[in-house]
């Protein structure tokens, strides 16, 4: 039996709510096709690095570097700030295992309502295709002056043309396989060096695709596109800190931030990847068991399509499916009383 090592760092907040009830549906799905998943838990989490100083030890890259697949539940608490802990932990692993394709599939599922009226499923379903190893994400920098009237902080952005350039690519790619169309964020009206050479390397990538039919708008009016014409968009591209946004927004216009799920993947598989819900740890609700489960059992049908398991992958999708079409048992977030276990348990059940 083929068996898969998978490292699970479940983090903090919902995270370890959520990961429970995907390891559950997982675990689940495996048995019924017939491979193994190994797991390996890791405690690393705001609540060690209270105790320890550090968000993982010293040897963390290279302790994950073993495993086939991660899956992160979220990081994040009040009581550390926030910089400290993801560059403690989320935002290293991304970098060291140069999972530069931050994937984010969002669309509206049976049963759910958007937050928009009157739009259709097909109307909603898009991906975002975020840039995840540079960009306006970088330590180069500083604070000066401290205290003094004329302090200040400088924050570089850092745009390759190896990283611009295989974004690009990877989002002309996955285009080939959905709708054929492609939109990139830029703003280069605002921004002068940065965003004129995103532009025009994604006119270079763009050329060499004909049959895909490619546009860029400026993020303020994609922003208001998402809402008002979310039709008008299928594979969208951005950078680190665009795509980061526009993930946020484009799962509030579907169903929420319980129902995104999302992947960071090395393309090459020279390394593992890493999948994790889009939403964070909320701490607004973090032990209350009412989290929404959806979005991180959806993350785990993506990791298992990427180890190769396509039919468990789709058999999840479809138990998710079936289960918010019932509609019976749904957590608060989708209007109901359920918790989380409850969701995950019912999901488990319907493979
Ligand atoms: P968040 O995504 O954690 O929460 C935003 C809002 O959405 C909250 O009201 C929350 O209750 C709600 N929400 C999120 N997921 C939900 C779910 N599954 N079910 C029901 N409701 C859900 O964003 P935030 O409040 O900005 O961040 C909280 C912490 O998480 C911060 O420390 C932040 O840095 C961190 N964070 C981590 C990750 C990650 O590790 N991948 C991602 C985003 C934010
Ligand atoms: C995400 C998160 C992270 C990001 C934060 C927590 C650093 O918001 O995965 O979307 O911006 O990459
Ligand atoms: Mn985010």
């Amino acid at each position: 039996m083929r068996t898969y090592r998978i490292a699970s760092i479940p983090g903090d907040g919902i995270g370890v709510d959520v990961t429970v009830e995907a390891r559950k549906v997982l675990d689940r799905v495996a048995e019924l096709h017939g491979f193994g998943l190994e797991w390996t838990e890791f405690d690393w989490s705001c609540e060690r690095y209270t105790e320890t100083g550090r968000m993982m030890p010293d040897d963390g890259i290279e302790r994950l570097s073993t495993f086939d697949s991660i899956l992160l539940g979220a990081v994040g608490f009040p009581g550390v700030p926030d910089h400290v802990s993801l560059w403690g932990l989320l935002i290293p692993v991304r970098r060291a295992f140069a999972q530069y394709v931050n994937l984010r599939p969002v669309r509206l599922l049976p049963g759910t309502v958007s937050a928009l009226a009157n739009r259709s499923a097909d109307e909603l379903e898009m991906v975002i295709v975020r840039e995840n190893s540079e960009g306006e994400y970088s330590t180069i920098g500083g604070r000066h002056n401290g205290g003094a009237p004329g302090e200040f902080a400088v924050q570089e952005s850092v745009f390759t043309r190896t990283g611009v350039e295989r974004i690009v690519r990877y989002a002309f790619e996955l285009a080939r396989t959905r709708s054929g169309h492609v939109c990139s964020a830029t703003k280069s009206n605002g921004i002068i060096h940065t965003m004129p050479f995103w532009d025009q390397i994604f006119a270079e990538v763009a050329a060499e695709y004909p049959d895909v039919r490619s546009e860029q708008c400026h993020i303020d009016a994609l922003a208001a596109r998402m809402v008002q014409q979310p039709d008008r968009l299928d594979v969208v591209v951005g950078s680190n800190l665009f795509g980061d946004i526009l993930s946020d927004l484009a799962a509030a216009v579907t169903g929420g931030l319980g129902m995104a799920p999302s992947g960071n993947i090395n393309p090459p598989g020279e390394h593992p990847s890493m999948f994790e819900a889009v939403h964070g740890s909320a701490p607004d609700i973090a032990g209350q068991g009412i989290a929404n489960p959806v979005a991180q059992v959806l993350t785990g049908a993506m990791l298992l399509r990427h180890l190769g398991e396509p039919d468990a992958a789709q058999a999840m999708d479809t138990a998710v499916e079936k289960v918010l079409a019932e509609g019976v048992v749904a957590t608060p977030d989708l209007g109901g009383r359920a918790t989380t276990a409850e969701l995950g348990s019912a999901i488990a059940a319907a493979l």
